[in-house]
């Protein structure tokens, strides 16, 4: 790996939601845009009047040529996300790839392989790690201020109906587990590396089934750690919701010997109660940020969020560290989202190393 360089040039596939990161590189200092690429030239044309660039193109392939550029940012429709990796690896190019990393580990041993013979690094973009309340939370972790921890409970609920009007929801493979509820297995898995188990419960309303869908909308797991420490984990899509001043979409609880605090997005709340313990928790928001992680109309995107990741990426790069989540711990992820969604069909606890095992994948 290359330490010296000072700024990485970054190539956007995938103008949606790719515009986040755009806005991010735009912002930084570690970072140039390159180019930025999409198959809808309307939408190139748009984001380049957006942010008053000019390098666009309609073709991959043209991209992944442009030899001055160091990272491809890969915000394409899930189903799409381990061809353009592998393309992008195969072209030389370093890859920070959205969620979910993939959809099914069916070429997670290819992609292994070519990323292990180009050497090139392989960064799974979970934003839920770096909303500020989950920063927040995470550094009191590190300062073990909870003690030690006993459980985690984390999800994912959003009423995301709407997201169903996008055509590749419809196609094979689209998910709520794997493209919504992966943030919230993800944050589980980061306090509890070694869930080794899995058990859970799901249901088609109703509201998914009237638009001919047949994918489970309302889950709720146990994730076993190796030591028996468990994570509760849940989310629920296509059902109305409390609302986030009341339920925020995403949370995560960490409950431990001394303390216990749960970060909150999108309202950016972080409550507290270390020690000297209160009957209340502290309450911290943080409002003066909220332009920093909301750029776009309605709270939309995740700017700031990524804006932190690629930060954390360009040190890691400067430091000769690999940025994490990487390949490896995406893929074990995709392995617990895959024995979660095993365990809900067939109704058994379900191990993770099964998966890994009949698939041959050795991490
Ligand atoms: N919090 C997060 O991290 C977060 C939030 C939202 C979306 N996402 C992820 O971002 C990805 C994109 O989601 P979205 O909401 O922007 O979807 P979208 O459908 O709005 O955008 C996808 C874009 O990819 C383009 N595209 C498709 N195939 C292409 C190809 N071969 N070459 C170039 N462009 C191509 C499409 O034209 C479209 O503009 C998804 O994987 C989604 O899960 C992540």
């Amino acid at each position: 790996m290359k330490k010296d360089k000072k700024v990485l040039k970054l190539g956007v596939l995938g103008l949606g939601e790719g515009r986040s990161i755009i806005s991010a590189a735009l912002q930084s200092k570690d970072w140039e845009l390159g180019m930025i690429c999409d198959l809808n030239e309307a939408l190139c044309k748009e984001r380049c009047e957006e942010f008053n660039f000019d390098k666009y193109t309609l073709s991959y392939q043209d991209m992944l040529q442009d030899e001055t550029i160091d990272v491809i940012g890969i915000y394409t429709p899930d189903q799409l996300h381990a061809k353009h990796i592998m393309m992008a690896l195969e072209a030389g190019k370093h890859v920070i790839c959205t969620k979910p990393l993939m959809i099914t580990l069916d070429e997670a041993n290819t992609l292994l392989e070519v990323q292990k013979r180009t050497g090139k690094l392989v960064f799974v973009g979970q934003s839920s790690r770096y909303f500020e309340p989950a920063k927040r939370q995470r550094e009191d972790y590190e300062k073990g201020l909870h003690g030690e921890l006993t459980t985690v409970e984390t999800h994912y609920i959003t009423d995301a109906r709407w997201f169903l009007e996008k055509g590749w929801s419809h196609q094979k493979g689209f998910s709520w587990m794997y493209n919504f509820m992966i943030h919230a297995v993800d944050l589980a898995v980061w306090y509890l590396p070694e869930i080794e188990e899995v058990y859970g419960l799901g249901v088609i309303s109703e509201n998914t089934k009237e638009r001919n869908l047949s994918v489970t909308d309302t889950m709720t797991f146990l994730l076993k750690n190796k030591d028996s420490r468990y994570a509760t984990v849940k989310g629920y899509y296509a059902t109305p919701t409390l609302g986030s001043a009341v339920e925020q979409s995403i949370s995560c609880t960490l409950r431990g010997t001394k303390g216990v605090s749960r970060a909150g997005y999108p309202k950016l709340k972080y409550y507290t109660n270390f020690a000297p313990v209160e009957k209340t928790a502290k309450l911290q928001t943080f409002d003066d940020l909220h332009d920093y992680y909301f750029r776009f109309e309605n709270e939309s995107h995740h700017a700031g969020e990524y804006q932190n990741y690629i930060e954390d990426f360009a040190r890691c790069f400067r430091e000769g560290v690999t940025p994490k989540p990487d390949l490896k711990e995406g893929i074990r992820t995709l392995a617990i989202a895959e024995a979660m969604e095993i365990s809900m069909r067939e109704n058994r606890a379900v191990k993770v190393q099964e998966i890994l095992d009949r698939r041959g994948i050795q991490l």
